[in-house]
């Protein structure tokens, strides 16, 4: 079976910050509440005139330059989003246009900010077992565009972002050692974000919603579940890994898991302060800003939660 890996990743934010403070003019809130309950300090935010297109786009050119390869050689796309610019054609098929990457087959997927672990479960499936040597797993959320600016429980949470992940099984520089995807579609209602029913009828049901505190504990034990369940399938300890990404929801979250895995001298990369929730590109922002700590045959772990509820995971030797 061929060995598949991580290449090279672009990323991209919208110039536009929101910050704490520009919060306060428009919520009933305050910056200590929202750093006290969730390390944001500020987050990105797409303007009118702009598409997460012409992030999704910035992120793959700057994905497939690091790479070496042009946007032709690649074989497929798979983009994960819950906030595409259209619902049809897939947002794969835009990126693919505008970066002209002409002989590929692509598809969208929606497991909210667990999209970009299954994106790279799913890439790396395809490279093993199809005849295709190179895969673009993008990540490119709007969330902004979908919360209320008069709820200040949510409206504080979210921020704007994108990247593009170059996956390969020629000659990959970061293998992919173990993958994870799962869920409960029981907790199905737990996180929702409407759609055309609620566009039609009354918006109020259109904007995202939670039940915020079973969310928190749902993701510190999924964080610990998957540092134990992931090296497992590959027979490696999990006191070996060095670096934990999680999904940049909440610091409170991410301090809660760090402090039930005891594991000495495994870090935990955070830039939730910067960006906020980006929901599935959030790991992927966090590990671009990391790529250049890691040493090679460094294991770090990518873990992802968020409405389903879902969860996945992956493993990298780097
Ligand atoms: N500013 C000031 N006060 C706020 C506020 C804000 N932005 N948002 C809520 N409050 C108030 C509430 O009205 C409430 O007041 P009350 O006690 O007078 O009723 C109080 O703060 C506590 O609200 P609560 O919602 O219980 O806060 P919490 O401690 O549970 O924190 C979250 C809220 C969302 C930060 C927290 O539940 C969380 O992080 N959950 C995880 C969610 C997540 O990350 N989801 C994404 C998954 S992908």
């Amino acid at each position: 079976m061929k060995s598949v890996g991580i290449r090279s990743m672009g990323a991209a934010v919208p110039k536009k910050i929101l910050s704490n403070q520009d919060l306060e003019k428009m919520v009933d809130t305050s910056d200590e509440w929202i750093v006290t309950r969730t390390g944001i300090r500020e987050r990105r935010v797409l303007e009118s005139h702009e598409t997460i297109n012409d992030l999704l786009v910035q992120a793959a050119l700057t994905a497939c330059e690091k790479s070496n390869i042009s946007p032709g050689q690649l074989d497929f796309i798979i983009n994960s989003t819950l906030s595409p610019d259209r619902i049809s054609p897939a947002q794969a098929f835009e990126i693919g246009r505008e970066i002209k990457a002409e002989k590929i087959f692509g598809f969208d997927i929606n497991v909210a900010c667990s999209g970009f672990v299954y994106g790279l479960a799913i890439a790396e499936s395809l490279l093993k077992v199809r005849d295709v040597s190179y895969g673009l797993v993008t990540a490119g959320e709007q969330v902004t565009r979908m919360v209320d600016y008069t709820d200040r429980a949510n409206c504080i949470l979210f921020g704007d972002g994108a990247t593009a992940t170059v996956v390969t099984n020629d000659q990959p520089d970061h293998l992919i050692v173990a993958t994870e995807m799962g869920s409960d579609p029981t907790l199905s209602n737990e996180v929702v974000i409407g759609g055309i029913n609620d566009l039609l009828n009354d918006k109020s049901g259109y904007y995202f919603r939670q039940n915020g505190r079973s969310v928190f504990k749902f993701a510190v034990n999924k964080i610990k579940e998957m540092f134990e369940v992931v090296p497992r399938k590959a027979g490696i300890d999990s006191a070996k890994i060095r670096y934990v990404v999680p999904h940049q929801a909440n610091i409170r979250i991410i301090e809660a898991a760090a402090k039930e895995i005891t594991s000495n001298g495994t870090e935990f990369i955070v830039n939730v302060n910067k960006y906020g929730n980006t929901s599935s590109a959030s790991i992927g922002l966090a590990l671009n800003e990391a790529w250049n700590r890691f040493e090679k045959g460094d294991l770090v772990l990518l873990v992802g939660f968020g409405a389903g509820l879902s969860w996945g995971a992956t493993l990298i030797e780097w």
